[in-house]
């Protein structure tokens, strides 16, 4: 059995495909996630999607399952109270998944996941230190240390989104923390900032929309377009974003910061001010040393390739 089951739970989405030995996605595809009420459910459903790509694909079947989701727990192969999933409390998500594919199920947190991904694969190959940040619905992070992904005494290490950037800041819509990098940094956290800039400034362009159509990418459109505001939204987005990276790096030391998810498309116009405000904030024993980079696979292919690399792993 040459062939591992990949799969990377997104708050919105999710994506699966068949991985060989050398890193190769035989097939791929994806479903929604938040249409399904309960895990058993969803899981029925991935059943339906894949078990015939499985048989196209593979003579004898797959040699195991790898997933990364939000709040997965890799000691316990569970997703626990997951801040932006449709399901509630802790849910034994391997369990589900040994008993309807009849194979092995191993699980991680999505960004590790995609860290894993870029670091066999990817932009990350041959580096031993680097923090991976993903920013989509939520914002999530794998921190690289040595070579190993770092999981912690409880196998939830690495949840730098929601570390504090702004104390006493904006209450995130879930956790109800105060100030938390994904409550700024995310796609979620962009669209809030871009719709109370939108109506402190009548003139900006963002006005044009209707308030369900103020996201990351309508205001990437704006911004090209030359709308101050805008543009001033991605900035503060990036001086956040940077000033916690400054924390990361004194914190564990990378190589690199890879930055990955739907928000990068918004390019400069947020890396720029996250490089600036991330140097300021070093200590300078650390200036100038840290590559700040986008993540060089496919986003689907990168989290996809992640979770199936913790079937090949001893
Ligand atoms: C979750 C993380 C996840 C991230 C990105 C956060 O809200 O707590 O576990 O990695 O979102 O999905
Ligand atoms: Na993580």
């Amino acid at each position: 059995k040459q062939v591992a089951l990949g799969i990377d739970i997104g708050g919105t989405n999710t994506k699966f495909g068949l991985v060989n030995h050398r890193g190769q996605i035989l097939t791929k595809g994806s479903l929604s996630t938040d249409q399904y009420g309960t895990p058993e459910e969803f899981v029925d459903a991935l059943y339906s999607e894949i078990q015939p790509l499985i048989e196209e694909f593979s003579d004898s079947g797959i040699e195991g399952i790898g997933v990364g989701a939000p709040n997965a727990n890799y000691y316990r192969g569970t997703i626990e109270l997951a801040p932006n999933l449709p399901w509630k409390g802790v849910i034994s998500f391997a369990d589900l998944m040994t008993a309807k594919f009849n194979s092995p199920c191993k699980m991680t947190n999505d960004a590790n996941a995609a860290a894993l991904g870029e670091m066999m694969y990817g932009a990350a190959r041959g580096m031993r230190d680097f923090i991976m940040i993903t920013l989509g619905t939520g914002v999530g992070s794998g921190i690289v240390s040595g070579g190993h992904l770092i999981y912690g005494s409880d196998g939830f290490a690495g949840e730098l989104g929601h570390t504090i950037v702004k104390p006493g800041g904006r209450k995130h819509w879930s956790t109800g923390s105060e100030g938390s990098l994904e409550s700024y940094a995310s796609a979620t956290g962009i669209a809030i900032t871009a719709k109370k800039m939108r109506a402190e400034f009548p003139e900006s362009m963002l006005n044009q929309y209707p308030e369900e159509s103020i996201n990351s990418k309508t205001v990437h459109e704006c911004a090209l377009k030359g709308d101050p505001v805008a543009v001033e939204v991605f900035r503060y987005t990036g001086q956040k974003l940077g000033e916690a990276l400054a924390n990361f790096v004194m914190f564990s030391s990378p190589q690199a910061i890879l930055l990955f998810g739907g928000v990068i498309k918004a390019g400069d116009f947020i890396l720029k001010p996250a490089k600036l405000h991330m140097e300021r904030n070093l200590l300078p024993i650390f200036r100038n040393k840290v590559r700040l980079v986008f993540s060089e696979l496919d986003e689907a292919d990168a989290a996809i390739l992640g979770a199936s690399a913790l079937v090949w792993e001893k």
